[in-house]
């Protein structure tokens, strides 16, 4: 008998339907990902000096907030289409926790600004693995 293989060693083929807007979510957190990346870029051009640095981690940070309303949005629907709550739970811990940097940034905070962003940075990465690794269940 043959073992069925799927992504991250689940089998794909005895899955029921992905919840709509699934797709959306899993743009969403690789976005996320990559802009969070970009943040650190940004954030050691500001550290070096340099104007545009500044700019672009500013821009960013807006960038980064709307991306994840974008992800709630996305993560609501899932959840009503029967997918899983943590998708809408990290969500909403991540909007509340880059408010919080927006805030600590916007005020110097360096001492809790920037292992809040590393932390915040490995947040979204635990959040784009599990978008792309979760299956449904069988119905
Ligand atoms: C979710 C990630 C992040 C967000 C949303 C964010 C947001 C911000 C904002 C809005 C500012 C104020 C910019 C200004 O006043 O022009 C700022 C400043 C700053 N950020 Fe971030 N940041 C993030 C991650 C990071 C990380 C990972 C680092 C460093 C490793 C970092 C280092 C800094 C530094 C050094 C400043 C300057 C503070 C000052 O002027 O005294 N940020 N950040």
């Amino acid at each position: 008998m043959s073992t069925p293989i799927g992504v991250g060693g689940l089998s794909t083929r005895h899955m029921g339907p992905m919840p709509r807007l699934f797709g959306l979510m899993k743009a969403t957190a690789t976005f996320l990902a990559v802009a969070i990346l970009l943040q650190g870029f940004s954030a050691g051009r500001l550290l070096a000096g340099e104007e545009d640095g500044r700019k672009a981690h500013e821009a960013l940070a807006l960038v980064i907030v709307v991306a994840l309303l974008v992800q709630i949005v996305a993560a609501i629907v899932v959840l009503r289409g029967g997918g899983p709550k943590g998708f809408l739970v990290t969500g909403l811990v991540l909007l509340a926790l880059t408010v919080a940097q927006v805030a600590l940034g916007q005020n110097g905070e360096i001492a809790a600004h920037v292992p809040l962003g590393v932390a915040v940075s490995c947040a979204v990465a635990i959040l784009a693995y599990k978008a792309w690794t979760w299956r449904p269940a069988q119905r």
